[in-house]
C-alpha cells in the first residue's frame, strides 16, 4: 500500500505464483478514441484502469461521448467519425503523454476549437514533434514557445493528406498523424527511422479503416467509416516486466504471468532478458483480436551483462529502467545506447534512474544516449529514494528495493497508478 505517498519495499526472499497484469495502456487508450469515433457500441474487455487511461475516458466524455466503467469493462458509445462536440471546457490529459499526442491529431481534425493541457511533467514535454506535422496538415495550433509546449489550442477541419518522415521512432507520433489522416482526404503516409509500436495500425484496421504497411511507412485513407467492436485488451507486457526482472533477480523464485500482450513491437524485454541469460519461457496463446498474447514463466537467473541499441530501442523504450536494475544484478557491463529518448519521458529516465540506483551503491553511468552499469555489486537498502512523480522510476526502483539488503522508502510512489494499479498487492501475494 502506499501510505502518504510513500512505498515501503522490503527485501524478498522469493516470489511464487501465477498473476495477471492490469490491461495494456496503449491499447486501452486507443479503444477508446477509436470507439469515440466509431459508429455503434465499443466493448473494451480487461481495460487499463490507471489515471492514464481514465484521462482519455474523461477527455472524449468532455467532447459529448457516453462511456460505462463496469469493473474492468468499458463500453463507449461511438459518436461516428464526425460527431465529437467541442468541449466546453479545457481538456485535461493528467501525466498521459498518449492522450495528449494521439488526442491532438483528432483534434486536429474537428472544426471546433479545443484548448489541451496536463500536469507539470505534460508541459515540459516535447509537442512540436506532433504539432509541426499536424500544422502541414493544415490544422491551427498555438502552444506555448511556438507550439512546442502544452497547452495547446487547437482547431483544423478538412485536413490535406500529407508524407511525413518523424525525426524519431515514436509510435505516439505515428500514431498522431494516422488520426488525423482519418480527416485528410486521400492516403496520408508515415515514415519511421524505426519501427515503433503498431497498435494503431492494427486497431485502426479491426474498426474497419484502410492501413497500409510498407516496411517502416504505413499509409491510412482518410473519411473510412469505423465500426465499434469488442477488443479484449491483454496484459501490458510493461507492466510484466517488472515482475519479469524481479523473478529473474530474486532468489528461489518462479513466476508465471498470464495473457500478456507479445506483440513483436513490444517484446525487446524478452530479447534482453533472454539474452542476459534468464530462465524464461513463453506460451503463446491465440489472438483473436489482432494482437498476439501468451503466458510468461520466469524463474531465478543468473544474468550477465550486455550491450544493445539501434533497433532494439523502440522495441523496449519503457523498459530500460527495469534493465538497468536486471544490469546491476548482473555479472559484468551493461551498455544501452540510442536511448536519448528517455530524456522526455515522463521524468529525464536516465538521470531519474541513475540517481535512485545509485543512492543504493550500484555502479551506474549516464551516457549521452544512454546507460552503462557495472553490475554485481551489492545494492544498498536502508535509504530514501525518489520516484520523480514517475510511474516507472518508482515501480524499476521498488525491484531493486526487493534484493537491497535493507528495506528501502520511495518518495511520490502515487505515480503506480498511472499504469499499474495494485502492483505493492501483487508483489505481497508472489512473496507470501
Ligand atoms: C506509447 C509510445 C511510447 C511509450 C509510451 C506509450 C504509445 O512513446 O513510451 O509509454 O502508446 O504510443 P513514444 O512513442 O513517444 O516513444
Amino acid at each position: 500500500m502506499v501510505v502518504n505517498n510513500e512505498l515501503i519495499i522490503e527485501p524478498k526472499k522469493g516470489l511464487n505464483g501465477t498473476v495477471r497484469v492490469p490491461g495494456d495502456k496503449s491499447i486501452s487508450h486507443r479503444a477508446v478514441m477509436l470507439g469515440s469515433l466509431a459508429d455503434g457500441v465499443t466493448r473494451i474487455k480487461g481495460f487499463l484502469m490507471g489515471e492514464d487511461c481514465l484521462s482519455t475516458v474523461r477527455c472524449f466524455q468532455e467532447m459529448g461521448v457516453a462511456a460505462e466503467i463496469n469493473e474492468d469493462n468499458v463500453l463507449v458509445y461511438g459518436k461516428g467519425l464526425h460527431g465529437l462536440s467541442e468541449p466546453q471546457d479545457v481538456l485535461d490529459v493528467g501525466n498521459s503523454g498518449t492522450t495528449i499526442r494521439l488526442m491532438s491529431g483528432i483534434l486536429a481534425g474537428q472544426s471546433f476549437i479545443s484548448v489541451v493541457t496536463g500536469d507539470s511533467s505534460i508541459r515540459k514535454r516535447p509537442m512540436g514533434r506532433v504539432t509541426k506535422p499536424l500544422k502541414e496538415m493544415g490544422a491551427t495550433i498555438l502552444g506555448r514557445q511556438k507550439g512546442e509546449l502544452a497547452p495547446l489550442t487547437i482547431s483544423g477541419g478538412s485536413l490535406r493528406p500529407i508524407s511525413y518522415k518523424t525525426p524519431v521512432a515514436s509510435a505516439q507520433i505515428k500514431s498522431s498523424i494516422l488520426l488525423a489522416g482519418l480527416f485528410a482526404n486521400g492516403w496520408t503516409e508515415v515514415i519511421e527511422p524505426e519501427k515503433s509500436r503498431d497498435h494503431s495500425e492494427r486497431m485502426l484496421r479491426y474498426f474497419g479503416a484502410e492501413v497500409e504497411v510498407d516496411g517502416l511507412a504505413v499509409r491510412i485513407k482518410g473519411h473510412p467509416t469505423l465500426t465499434g467492436r469488442e477488443i479484449q485488451v491483454p496484459g501490458d507486457i510493461s507492466s510484466a516486466a517488472f515482475l519479469l526482472v524481479a523473478g529473474a533477480i530474486v532468489p528461489d523464485s518462479r513466476v508465471v504471468i498470464k495473457d500478456v500482450g507479445l506483440n513483436p513491437t513490444r517484446t525487446g524485454i524478452i530479447d534482453v532478458l533472454k539474452e542476459m541469460g534468464a530462465n524464461l519461457k513463453i506460451i503463446e496463446n491465440t489472438a483473436d483480436t489482432g494482437e498476439p498474447l501468451g503466458d510468461l514463466i520466469v524463474e531465478t537467473s543468473s544474468l550477465q551483462g550486455i550491450e544493445f541499441g539501434g533497433q532494439l530501442i523502440p522495441r523496449l523504450v519503457d523498459e530500460i529502467p527495469v534493465i538497468a536494475v536486471a544490469a546491476a544484478c548482473a555479472g559484468g557491463i551493461t551498455e544501452i545506447r540510442d536511448a536519448a529518448e528517455l530524456k522526455v519521458k515522463e521524468s529525464n529516465r536516465i538521470e531519474a534512474i541513475c540517481q535512485g540506483l545509485q543512492k543504493m551503491g550500484v555502479d551506474i553511468e549516464e551516457l549521452p544516449d544512454g546507460l552503462r552499469i557495472k553490475g554485481g555489486k551489492p545494492i544498498r537498502g536502508g535509504v530514501t529514494l525518489d520516484s520523480q512523480h514517475d510511474h516507472r522510476i518508482a515501480m524499476a526502483l521498488a525491484v531493486a528495493g526487493l534484493v537491497a539488503d535493507k528495506g528501502i522508502t520511495i518518495k511520490n510512489a502515487e505515480a503506480i497508478n498511472v499504469s499499474f494499479p495494485g502492483f505493492k498487492n501483487l508483489l505481497d501475494t508472489l512473496a507470501s
